[in-house]
């Protein structure tokens, strides 16, 4: 799904630079250009960023 029209930026896009190691927003926009033009996706992009960053944890099965 593209989260950033203006730029062709893609929640993989986001995700695979959180797995390369990128932990701040600004390095995230620099490097993939989301929320550089328009700024409309950023939310969206910090959410699917934070999430990266955080993934929820998994649910642990009862013994
Ligand atoms: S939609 Fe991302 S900057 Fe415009």
């Amino acid at each position: 799904m593209f989260v950033c029209v203006c730029n062709a930026v893609r929640d993989r896009d986001l995700k695979e630079a959180a797995r390369q190691g990128v932990r701040r927003f600004e390095d995230l926009q620099a490097c993939t250009r989301v929320a550089t033009c328009c700024g409309r996706c950023e939310p969206m992009a910090r959410e699917v960023f934070t999430r990266a960053l955080d993934p929820a944890p998994q649910s642990v099965q009862p013994a």
